[in-house]
């Protein structure tokens, strides 16, 4: 972890409708630098080509928020957040920052960061934030593709955002898919059972007993077949192959 010093308490407030760019390789180390990120900064291009990111690190960026950037750009997905960095003097800027991989034939070739100028309150918030993760006071939160999120069961909805759109959609068949074969279940045993009792009913003739006095273990008999050969049994009526089949 790269401690960049001296820092000032001095902030440079990133100007109206400027877009801070610069892009790296697959190690981060700076390929591209823009105008705007020049005169941010203080460095020349001189000092920023070549060299590793981290030169523009800020000592209060928590790691946790690099290590969820990296995390982020090399699953190939984009990163969206708050950065707080240092000028070539000590001095410093935030900026709010998307980042995401560059591709080349499908491929990761490098990586480019477009900034632009967060509000107040963004950075505000961001403030508190990161010097609660530096102090390990962030406990059951975490980074996440830049944005704050719980851990544990609360994180669930998260994740499942976080899904493709196909991913979601099985999901959601699966489901339907289940809850339909519950209730076809429940239904067909409710048929059977009332099957049952008619075929019983049948079998008994007039005078036997009750089909309501059935032993429960024939109530909960599952397949259809055995539930009559049960009832039979319960009757003491000779088995009727043909009926049961
Ligand atoms: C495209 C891109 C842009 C980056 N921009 C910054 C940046 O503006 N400031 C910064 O401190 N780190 C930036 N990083 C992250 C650095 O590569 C590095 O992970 C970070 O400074 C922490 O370095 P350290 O762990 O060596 O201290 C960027 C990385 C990439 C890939």
């Amino acid at each position: 972890m790269r401690n960049n010093q001296p820092v000032t308490q001095h902030e440079h407030l990133v100007p109206e409708g400027t877009t801070i760019i610069s892009e790296t390789d697959l190690k981060g180390v700076i390929t591209y630098v823009n105008d705007d990120f020049l005169k941010i900064s203080g460095f020349s291009e001189n000092e920023l080509m070549g060299k590793a990111h981290n030169i523009v690190r800020h000592p209060d960026m928590p790691e946790a928020g690099f290590a969820d950037l990296w995390q982020t750009l090399k699953q190939g997905q984009s990163w969206t957040g708050l950065v707080k960095n240092r000028c070539k003097n000590g001095d410093f800027y935030w900026v709010h920052a998307f980042a995401s991989p560059k591709r080349e034939n499908g491929k990761i070739v490098g990586y480019i960061s477009v900034r632009t100028k967060p509000t107040r309150a963004q950075v505000k918030t961001a403030e508190e934030l990161y010097r609660r993760i530096r102090e390990g006071k962030a406990k059951g939160i975490r980074l996440n593709r830049g944005r704050v999120e719980p851990t544990g069961i609360r994180s669930i909805p998260y994740k499942l955002a976080d899904l493709s759109v196909q991913a979601r959609i099985l999901i959601e068949i699966t489901i339907n898919a289940v809850i339909l074969a519950l209730i076809a279940y429940f239904a067909f045993s409710l048929a059977e059972d009332t099957d049952c009792k008619t075929a019983c009913k049948t079998f008994q003739g007039p005078g036997e007993k009750s089909v309501e006095k059935f032993p429960p273990q024939v109530v909960y008999c599952p397949a259809f077949s055995r539930r009559i050969l049960e009832c039979y049994q319960w009757t003491s009526l000779p088995k009727s192959e043909d009926f049961i089949l």
